[in-house]
């Protein structure tokens, strides 16, 4: 039998305080009201819709060597479960992606593997093919490594004063990671935040700024201090992304993991600047997760032998939503930094829950929020460091207007891929 809508979500509440019915057909929103005919409504009294996120800052891993800490299937499930419906994967991959062979397997790993919609960014060094890459589909490219990090050697600003402009001129995004790293001993999270010092960031941040060409669009990854985010917003002409584990970790309170598991570029720092970053909430552009898994025994080994980087992409959202149900922060300005601009950097579809824009959505109990711990979540990590903190977790998450997950089961759907608007198909017809 024909009916006007495929699915409708029967009775949710929507970010600006309506209660609807929302009809879905071919991928999209096309009502949101009263109920239109359908093949199949779910009631969804008692839910929050809100559209999915975008996590713009994601390491997936795979590939032929680091399945063992991530791969497309787990990391894709954690992102939907965390009611992420697209994510933006770092190409500082095994190997980096460089040039367009190595790309291209990433876009059929990713294609064959992911559940949730993915962009692949190109790696920058003096290298890279920049312009093969974004042919090539990349979505941005970056993070650049302008300190090293795990997976990622510095580079010079000789070769991001060679790159750069050839980013420009594509009308491309180019993302930073800056930091300046001292020589030294990494024994504690204490250590280690000394020898990547609030102030490195930012002088790294106005060397990396000086090789700026004109009109270049650059976003700073992961700033951890006001000290920071105020350079960016100041005097450089920048967006930026804050990371939970800034706004909920610090050398103190780092949780009941060992210190090693909250080792991360650029480290968490203390008490003072984590909430000094929270009073500077309302004027941080994007909040991304920098979901940079590793096991449980990688990271209980001697604090200086320990990878740096925290899995985060499933908590991302809820730790966050939890804060909104607490009242700490406006559920409107919360869209803003996981969806909205986001969506608008990458130059992607966004899921604005209007008639005509994707069925991208997850539904969320109202004013539930759940104990986090390692054992409700996704990721093959294993372990968080929020372990014992409130989260508030979707029990559904559509992607194009499929149910991708929902009780806990995933299901995939194809044609998830966001090439950038580079990408030249060379598909014979
Ligand atoms: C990231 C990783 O492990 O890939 N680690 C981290 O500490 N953030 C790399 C990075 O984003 O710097
Ligand atoms: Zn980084």
């Amino acid at each position: 039998m024909s009916s006007d809508a495929e699915l409708v979500l029967k009775g949710a509440l929507l970010p600006d305080g309506r209660v609807a019915d929302i009809s879905i057909a071919g991928g999209k929103i096309i009502h949101v009201g009263a109920a239109r005919r359908a093949d199949q409504t779910i009631d969804c009294t008692g839910q929050l819709c809100l559209p999915g996120a975008v996590d713009m800052h994601v390491h997936m891993r795979g590939g032929a060597t680091q399945g063992y800490k991530e791969d497309w299937v787990s990391g894709s499930q954690s992102a939907l479960a965390g009611g992420v419906t697209a994510v933006v994967d770092q190409p500082n991959t095994i190997p980096p992606l460089t040039g367009t062979d190595a790309f291209g397997a990433r876009v059929a790993e990713a294609t064959r593997d992911a559940y949730c919609r993915f962009g692949i960014n190109g790696y920058v060094s003096g290298e890279s093919d920049i312009t093969g890459l974004w042919e090539a589909g990349a979505l941005a490219f970056g993070e650049t490594f302008a300190a090293a990090s795990s997976y990622g050697g510095a580079v010079s600003p000789k070769e991001l004063a060679q790159v750069f402009p050839v980013i420009a001129d594509l009308g491309a995004l180019v993302t930073l990671h800056c930091e300046d790293v001292l020589p030294g001993d990494d024994t504690s999270l204490a250590a280690h935040a000394a020898l990547r010092p609030e102030e490195g960031e930012t002088t790294c941040m106005e060397m990396v700024a000086a090789q700026f060409p004109p009109g270049l669009s650059a976003h700073f990854c992961h700033l951890s201090s006001p000290l920071s985010a105020a350079a960016a917003m100041t005097a450089l002409p920048a967006s930026f992304e804050v990371m939970p584990h800034h706004l909920f970790l610090s050398i103190e309170e780092h949780g009941t993991v060992p210190e090693g598991c909250c080792k991360v570029n650029p480290p968490v720092r203390y008490e003072k600047t984590r909430k000094a970053l929270w009073e500077m909430w309302d004027a941080i552009p994007v909040i991304a997760s920098d979901h940079a898994p590793h096991t449980a025994e990688e990271k209980s080994q001697p604090f200086s032998a320990a990878p740096s980087g925290i899995p985060g992409v499933e908590t991302l959202v809820p730790l966050l939503l939890a804060q909104v149900y607490r009242g700490r922060i406006a559920l409107s300005s919360l869209l803003e930094k996981v969806v909205y601009t986001p969506a608008h950097l990458l130059g992607i579809p966004v899921s604005t829950l209007l008639p005509g824009a994707p069925a991208d959505l997850a539904l969320y109990p109202r004013q539930k929020t759940e104990t986090i711990t390692a054992d409700l979540l996704h990721s093959r990590a294993g372990w968080t460091p929020y372990e014992g903190m409130q989260g508030v977790f979707p029990g559904i998450t559509c992607v194009g207007g499929h149910l991708s997950y929902r009780r806990n089961e995933f299901s995939r759907r194809d044609d998830l891929w966001l090439p950038g608007r580079g990408y030249k198909c060379t598909q014979a017809e």
